[in-house]
């Protein structure tokens, strides 16, 4: 259905992942409930990694299990090597994202390996994912800048990507990790990635909200014809290259946008929106992400839906 986006959700492990207030395992649970609640099909529920790089998902092993298991929903998990995948399957996942970037000088930061070191790293994890039939997501961070080497040639972050693909992902997602990216950049990008040879249905994008050209860049991708974006109900995942900043695009944003154009994709958002205010109350932030402050907007009357005290759930 060519106006049919998948949203996925990203903020429990991407939002989460770098907050410095620790959120409880019953906490990060009702959180998902909501974002479930709310409609959401696919959402990226924690991170099997080193618990020492990333102490506030070190309850992955405790928190999959528990997860409301509806129909249809997927929750795929962050894994970064083999020892994260032996985790990953003891705690019963059936989806994964691995990760790598566009640049080594990223990548040496963030895990501590080159970009090929990584994909070696993906291999084996992609492989016994494949054996156990397991849906498969690609992650390429940096693909539109990094912030220790600059600009990323859109060849770069597709030779990657095709690396990726040919590891057995189901789906690559491009990450605009700092939030520098801009609407011309996603067309050439997903021009170059068609090219070469990745289908438009197994392109994702993750935008960051940084500098405000978020949803610029999914209406890009929309034009360009890729239908799945990444987001996190509140905008968590503050950048921390740039403090104080605007984090992930909010999937109250995104489900607001993509209602005003005529996307269909199955998110309610005043379920969002509970679920935004549950995880900014827990985190002991304010919402301030646009929809998120404003409300939405009803066309047949003409008033604010889903505004914080007219309709919190949580
Ligand atoms: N789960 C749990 N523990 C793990 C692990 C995993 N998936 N992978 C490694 N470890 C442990 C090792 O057992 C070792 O523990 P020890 O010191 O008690 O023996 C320690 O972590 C270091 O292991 P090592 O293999 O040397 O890995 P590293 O220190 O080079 O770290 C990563 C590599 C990838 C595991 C680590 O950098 C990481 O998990 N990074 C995640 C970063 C992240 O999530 N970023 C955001 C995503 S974009
Ligand atoms: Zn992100």
């Amino acid at each position: 259905m060519p106006d049919h986006v998948r949203i996925y959700e990203v903020g429990p492990r991407d939002g989460l992942q770098n907050e410095a207030v620790s959120v409880s395992t019953e906490a990060k649970l009702r959180y998902i409930e909501l974002l479930a609640a709310a409609g959401l099909r696919e959402i990226e529920a924690t991170s099997f990694v080193s618990p020492r790089a990333i102490s506030q998902l070190a309850d992955a092993d405790l928190l999959l299990p528990r997860l409301p298991q509806a129909d249809g929903v997927r929750y795929p998990v962050l894994v970064p090597n083999v020892r994260g995948m032996a985790r990953a399957e003891a705690a019963g996942a059936r989806a994964l994202a691995v990760f790598t970037a566009a640049t080594d000088a990223f990548t040496e930061r963030n895990i501590g390996m080159t970009v090929a070191a990584s994909l070696e790293a993906a291999s084996p994890v992609l492989r016994r994912a494949t054996d156990l039939g397991w849906w498969r997501r690609g992650y390429v961070s940096t693909a539109f800048g990094c912030p220790y080497t600059g600009a990323v040639a859109p060849a770069r972050a597709v030779e990657v990507a095709l690396h990726l693909v040919e590891l057995g992902v189901d789906e690559v997602c491009f990450g605009d990790t700092i939030g520098v990216g801009a609407p011309g950049q996603v067309a050439v990008l997903t021009g170059t990635a068609v090219a070469a040879g990745i289908p438009l249905d197994r392109i994702a994008f993750h935008f960051h909200d940084t500098r405000g050209t978020a949803l610029a860049n999914v209406a890009a991708g929309l034009d360009a014809g890729v239908r799945c974006f990444d987001s996190a109900a509140g905008g968590t995942g503050g950048c921390p290259y740039a403090p104080g900043a605007a984090g992930n695009l909010a999937t109250e944003d995104l489900v607001y946008f993509l209602d005003a154009s005529g996307y269909h994709h199955g998110v309610d958002l005043e379920g969002v929106l509970a679920a935004a205010r549950f995880a900014t109350r827990t985190l002991g932030k304010p919402l301030t992400t646009k929809v998120g402050q404003a409300g939405g907007w009803d066309p047949a009357t003409g008033a604010p839906i889903g505004r914080a005290g007219v309709a919190d759930r949580c």
